[in-house]
């Protein structure tokens, strides 16, 4: 019998804090509905003292979302246990994470505590989460840059004070698999009560080594991973979750370890990530890039056309990766639309059903044949729904050689409609200075990335953008047949969503850092 590893999903936590990134509550609600389909361990919902938007993820997650445990993260403070609990207090199954570093480095220059100060303060606030909940988990920040036998004895300390799981984060990416798996066994065989523990592990991919670091630490005996969805997270990212599934699952063999992920749900959930937090993935990404099975030399198709196995590890199927499936079509109704996306396991209120069925219907008229990935993308923008400031109202362009390309932008401002004209470099430049004319934005435009949901000439074009404005990043998306139109809609999405963010964080203050 395999090993069970539990995985526990930081995608809206530890993933969010990829700039950029950032998810609104409807955003990481339905994110959250799907890594349970997944049929993750744990879901880290979020850092509740963080902000009120934090607060009220990790709130409503706990509340709506059946299976997975549902995690707070919390300093080593007992002002964020509190609010952790504050959060969690109504979700059947529940757990508080907290934190304090264990590196010398971290101590002294950072939060400028002894190693026994800090030490006392980790057992301290164990215990004080303990007082809330049974399900502990204790991360000794920056473990791999910490003296060995003083990471021992934290994590001694918190096992002793209640906590259920220790988890040993690399946390600036900078360890390698042999020292990774050597520091896992050093803990297996030095904490005289680690038995009484689950040990986790938490890889950063500074160095491009976390999920090798992951694996290691897997074969030496960790019990717990911490991953993302397609990597994502804080610099260059987390240990991705598709890769470490499907590396245990394909080579149970070598690693006598298995994860009760249902992997046929992977491919939707790194589309729906990537959707959401406008992150694309690269196409050369193991298990879900764009090219991760497509094989193009003439050897190989060879091979795979005698016996699949000549070239293939692994079947796509088992991602869930299919041919595009032929959905629905421009009669189909709204009871049918309805039964497409239950079977595609969204379930949406009245009012976003309302708004995705029109959108669809929008769709429809442009485009003949509907397909499951066409659905997907009018999911998530009837999720990323804010509070509409600026709405496009109508849109002219005119461009081509030898042609100064001009914009006519109208829309519609705080009820108001304006209308104005502009010049660019190119057509999506015109309409972006004219839009930034008309809503007087002071944003940057940080990126721009466009990309044909499903194949052919009448596919939509995605559209995702990212401004940044005071320090603040948000994404915006936009989708369509035309990619002029879905040009816009990313554009005015990311101002509305600025808009908001601007004005909670004028509201409530700055958003908590983790430090
Ligand atoms: O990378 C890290 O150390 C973290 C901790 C909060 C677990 O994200
Ligand atoms: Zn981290």
């Amino acid at each position: 019998m395999p090993r069970m590893i539990r995985i526990f999903d930081t995608t809206l936590r530890d993933g969010e804090q990829s700039p950029g990134a950032s998810m609104n509550v409807e955003e990481k609600v339905l994110v959250a509905k799907q890594l349970a389909r997944l049929n993750v361990d744990v879901i880290e919902a979020g850092f509740a003292y963080s902000s009120p938007g934090d607060f009220e993820a990790v709130h409503r997650i706990g509340c709506e979302v059946e299976g997975p445990i549902i995690c707070s993260l919390a300093r080593a403070k007992p002002e964020d246990i509190d609010r952790a609990w504050e959060a969690l207090k109504d979700a059947p199954r529940r757990r508080i994470h907290t934190f304090l570093s264990a590196s010398d480095i971290h101590l002294k220059y950072q939060f400028r505590l002894t190693r026994e100060e800090a030490l006392q303060r980790a057992v301290a606030m164990v215990q004080h989460a303990r007082g809330y909940v049974d399900d502990v988990e204790f991360s000794p920040m920056d473990a791999t840059r910490a003296d060995l036998s003083y990471l021992c004895e934290v994590v001694e300390a918190v096992i002793e004070a209640g906590a259920g799981t220790v988890n040993i984060p690399d946390t600036v990416g900078y360890t390698t698999p042999q020292e990774f798996g050597r520091i896992i066994r050093t803990l297996k065989e030095r904490v005289p009560n680690i038995e009484r523990a689950i040990i986790s592990v938490h890889c950063h991919n500074d160095l491009g080594l976390a999920v090798a670091n992951s694996m290691a630490a897997i074969l030496a005996g960790a019990g717990q991973v911490e991953c993302t969805i397609n990597g994502i997270g804080e610099r260059a990212g987390n240990a991705s979750l598709e890769e470490i599934v499907m590396g245990l699952r394909v080579r149970k063999d070598f690693y006598q370890a298995d994860t009760q992920i249902r992997t046929e749900e992977i491919s939707k959930t790194s589309r729906l990530v990537s959707n959401v937090t406008g992150m694309v993935v690269q196409p050369n990404k193991a298990i879900v890039g764009a090219n991760a099975f497509a094989h193009t030399s003439g050897i190989h198709q060879d091979g795979l056309l005698k016996e699949k196995s000549t070239y293939e590890i692994m079947r796509p199927e088992s991602i869930g990766l299919t041919q595009s499936r032929l959905v629905m079509g421009k009669l189909s109704g709204r009871h049918a639309f309805r039964e497409e996306l239950a079977r595609l396991g969204y379930s949406l209120s009245d009012e976003e059903l309302q708004e995705a069925f029109d959108r669809f219907k929008r769709l429809a008229d442009q485009k003949r044949e509907l397909f499951e990935e066409d659905l997907e993308a009018i999911v998530s923008h009837a999720a990323s729904k804010v509070p509409e400031r600026f709405s496009l109202r109508a849109l002219h362009v005119e461009s081509g050689l030898h042609r100064v390309p001009t914009a006519t932008v109208e829309l519609n401002v705080d009820g108001q409609v304006i209308q104005k004209t502009g010049t660019g470099d190119g057509p999506v430049d015109a309409v972006y200075r004219t839009i930034a004319s008309i809503t007087a934005t002071k944003s940057q435009l940080r990126a721009y990335i466009v990309k044909a949901i499903t194949g052919g000439t009448d596919a939509q074009g995605e559209v995702s953008v990212r401004v940044e404005q005071d320090g603040e990043t948000v994404t915006g998306h936009g989708s369509d047949t035309d990619i002029i139109v879905a040009s816009a809609q990313a554009y005015l999405n990311a101002l509305n969503k600025l808009a908001s963010v601007l004005e909670r964080k004028a509201k409530s203050g700055e958003k908590v850092q983790l430090c």
